[in-house]
């Protein structure tokens, strides 16, 4: 198929489901071989199913695209392993990544269990870590041999809920703003092969937010409206874009600007706790003030 993506391959993890199964149909379509991959568990990480993944595929091969089915937990080091050398076995190397396999286990601090927070921080941040650890090192040995850049892709999905905040979301917050965090220093790191790494922070109507998002606002919300700018991130179109996070849904794209030193004072001798009272509120009032879950300055 030709598209921007023409004869690209790509992973796209938890693409069985919701953003990853509407961004595998978009790569397909703009022309990528696509490796779908999807657990099939629950909406907690729960279970397992592999038709998943297989009914994506056969969507994408009915359409006339290229696609091979994986269930591996993107979780297991090894299990990231399998899905990369899979891509390269099945289509001869791997020029994208898009990892997008999530769990939600929200509870409020006071109330989090052990293991609902090592589920969420598991699924999202090790998720993230091994696929990329594998593209990486495939990525390396690549430039290192072919002497040239090698144009190829990193996608994370980061959350609202990491970059801003959100009530009763800590574990999945955290594990996103790590994400957002991994994925800087993933490009600071990948550069030098001429890898690009990029996070998209999308707000869509799925499984995964349909008990929370009113049904008016969700209307305007298709998965399928965040997967041109993947696709687009993707291709070899972005060669200049890296180190960014995308707030993207509905038809709306923003650029998430990240965390920067605002205002500072100095002292050259030790700092006496007792004066920072007539310092620090000071210094806070002159700061940019945080932002809601829009991404604009909190109101009051
Ligand atoms: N929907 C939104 O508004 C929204 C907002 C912010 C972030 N996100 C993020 O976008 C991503 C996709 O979410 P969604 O809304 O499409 O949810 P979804 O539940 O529809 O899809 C997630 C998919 O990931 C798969 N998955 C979960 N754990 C896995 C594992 N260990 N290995 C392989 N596959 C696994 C699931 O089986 C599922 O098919 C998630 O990372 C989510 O946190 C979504």
């Amino acid at each position: 198929m030709s598209g921007i993506c023409a004869g690209r391959v790509a992973i796209v993890t938890g693409a069985g489901r919701g953003l990853g199964r509407t961004h595998a149909l978009e790569l397909a379509r703009q022309g990528a071989h696509v490796v779908v991959n999807d657990l099939g568990g629950a909406t907690d990480g729960t279970g397992s199913d592999a038709g998943a993944a297989r009914l994506v595929v056969d969507e994408i091969v009915a359409a006339g695209g290229k696609a091979v089915a994986n269930t591996d937990d993107v979780a297991d080091w090894q299990g990231a392993k399998r899905l990369v050398d899979q891509a390269i076995g099945e289509f001869g190397g791997l020029d994208v990544l898009v990892n997008n396999a999530g769990i939600l286990r929200d509870q409020t601090i006071a109330s989090m269990t052990e293991e609902n927070w090592d589920a969420v921080i598991r699924v999202h941040l090790r998720g993230t870590a091994g696929p990329t650890h594998f593209a990486a090192e495939y990525w390396r040995a690549r430039a290192k041999d072919s002497g040239r850049p090698l144009r190829a892709r990193l996608i994370n999905t980061t959350s609202a809920s990491g970059i801003y905040g959100n009530f009763g979301q800590s574990n999945y917050g955290a594990a996103k703003a790590g994400i957002a965090a991994f994925t800087l220093i993933a490009a600071t790191e990948l550069g030098r092969y001429g890898v690009t790494a990029n996070a998209v922070a999308p707000a869509a109507f799925t499984r995964l937010t349909e008990a929370v998002m009113p049904v008016d606002y969700a209307a305007g919300l298709g998965p399928e409206q965040v997967s041109p700018l993947v696709a687009w991130l993707a291709s070899t179109e972005s060669d200049t874009v890296t180190g960014r996070v995308f707030d993207v849904g509905g038809g709306r794209i923003g650029v998430a600007e990240a965390w920067r030193l605002g205002p500072e004072v100095t002292k050259q001798d030790l700092w006496d706790a007792a004066d920072l009272g007539r310092v620090i509120p000071d210094l806070v009032a002159k700061a940019a003030p945080n932002v809601d879950m829009s991404g604009r300055p909190a109101a009051g």
